[in-house]
């Protein structure tokens, strides 16, 4: 018998992961709350709910006992513990539980855990104090990076070039609240330099299996320039990552990771995200995310060979050694069309134009909503990801940007230059 998937969460990682699942043949209805336009082709939407929502969550899936499994995608109910109450309810979830999910939900968590097992990352200093913080200002070298400890949707991270800087950082996170709780404590760390990877795993917690590398775009404008976002862009395999440094990764970042969960005696099941920053031979762990990564999974996902579903089962009943997880060969290139203004204010309800799209271009939607007449409208900051499939990355980013000018709506904004050194 198939087997009907609710999906929390109503961003384009939650249509990625939708059109995974569908192509299982194993699984039968999908449900995702709260979805967005697009997933609504794929999965019966429900808006009402938020993904944030746990008694609404629970009390959706309790009236639904058709559904088998739920698979919680976003950070903020994983580090609530979204995963631990469907546990109690005794229904079968995919994700981490909120001790897990720590390891994203707070960075001074993360920072102490890096420390204890020897996983590489910058230097740094935590404050609960802002006098204490304000004074090491003064003695620590620039530029410096000032992050609120807790959840800030990828926004609580400023990068400071000098010492007035880092206190305007300083003082809008833990006095102005700019974050909220989440800057009740800082940690403040060496600025790195070189480029940046995602390394996503998936772990059953006893063994982590890598999945394909990828690399993302974080600031909102072309040359790196602009604020911080969720992510502009991403295109997998990551061509600069080679498999000795691949092994590396493994070996000095995924594998001491899990032995370090271990030995705190946390389960992680789900997905852990690595953030590293990779500068030569020097490879060092920004952040952890314990889920999958926006856009990352929109060029993931499409790669993944392997039945996803299959993974997700594998990764609840702890026998991920036995899935044989494979990946295409080919490339994949994800342009985010966003609303101008975006990670700052930005209008919504703007009509979307789709014009005639490239073969191998899927368009994953993240915040869109449909208008009294069924039109597609922008309901959000990130709006589309248009992912390209093609054997090259040159391929794939030429079909992406191609089918991505051809959508319009009121305001688009997306980075041009994703690729660019690729000539
Ligand atoms: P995080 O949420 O910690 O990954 O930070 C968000 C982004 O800020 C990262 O993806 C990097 O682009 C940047 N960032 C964070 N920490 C550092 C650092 N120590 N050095 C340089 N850039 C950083
Ligand atoms: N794209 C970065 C993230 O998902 O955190």
């Amino acid at each position: 018998m198939k087997k009907n998937v609710l999906i929390v969460g109503g961003g384009g990682r939650e249509h990625a992961i939708a059109y995974a699942l569908a192509k299982s043949p194993e699984v039968g209805k999908l449900y995702c709350v709260p979805g967005n336009a697009g997933i609504a082709s794929l999965a019966e939407c429900h808006g009402e709910i938020k993904a944030t929502d746990i008694d609404g969550v629970i009390g959706f899936v309790r009236s639904h006992p058709d559904i088998y499994m739920t698979v919680v995608a976003p950070d903020d109910p994983l580090a609530a513990g979204m995963v631990d109450r469907l546990e109690k309810e005794g229904m079968r979830a995919f994700g981490p539980r909120a001790a897990a999910a720590r390891l994203e939900a707070s960075k001074s968590f993360a920072k102490d855990f890096m420390k204890k097992y020897n996983i590489p990352t910058a230097e740094y200093e935590t404050f609960s104090d802002y006098a204490a913080a304000e004074e090491y200002l003064g003695k620590c070298g620039y530029p410096v990076v000032v992050k609120a400890d807790g959840l800030a949707l990828g926004k609580g991270v400023l990068i400071c070039e000098d010492r007035a800087a880092a206190e305007a950082a300083l003082k809008e996170i833990m006095l102005d609240k700019a974050f909220g709780s989440a800057g009740n404590t800082v940690v403040i760390e060496r600025f790195l330099r070189g480029f940046e990877c995602s390394a996503l795993a998936f772990c059953d917690g006893k063994v982590i299996v890598p999945m394909t590398t990828s690399q993302d775009h974080k600031r909102a404008l072309d040359g790196n320039k602009g604020l911080n976002t969720g992510g502009m862009g991403t295109f997998s395999p990551s061509y600069r990552v080679t498999p000795e440094t691949e092994k590396r990764i493994y070996d000095e970042v995924l594998l001491p990771t899990l032995n370090g969960l271990i030995a705190e005696g946390i389960e992680f099941k789900g997905v852990l995200y690595a953030g590293l920053m990779i500068d030569g031979d020097d490879i060092r762990v920004l952040e952890y995310n314990a889920r999958f990564g926006d856009p990352e999974t929109q060029v993931i996902l499409p790669r993944l060979a392997t039945d996803l579903f299959d993974i997700f089962e594998a990764c609840i009943d702890g026998t991920l050694s036995d899935v044989r997880i494979e990946w295409s060969a080919g490339s994949a290139v994800c342009v985010v069309l966003a609303s101008g203004g975006y990670p700052e204010k930005y209008e919504k309800g703007k009509k979307i134009t789709f014009g005639k799209l490239d073969d191998d271009v899927i368009v994953f939607h993240a915040g869109t909503a449909f208008d009294k007449d069924g039109n597609y409208i922008t309901n959000g900051g990130r709006v589309l990801g248009v992912t390209a499939l093609a054997p090259t990355l040159k391929e794939a980013r030429d079909k992406a940007y191609d089918s991505a000018r051809r959508i319009t709506f009121d305001k688009v904004h997306f980075r041009t230059d994703i690729l660019k050194e690729l000539g």
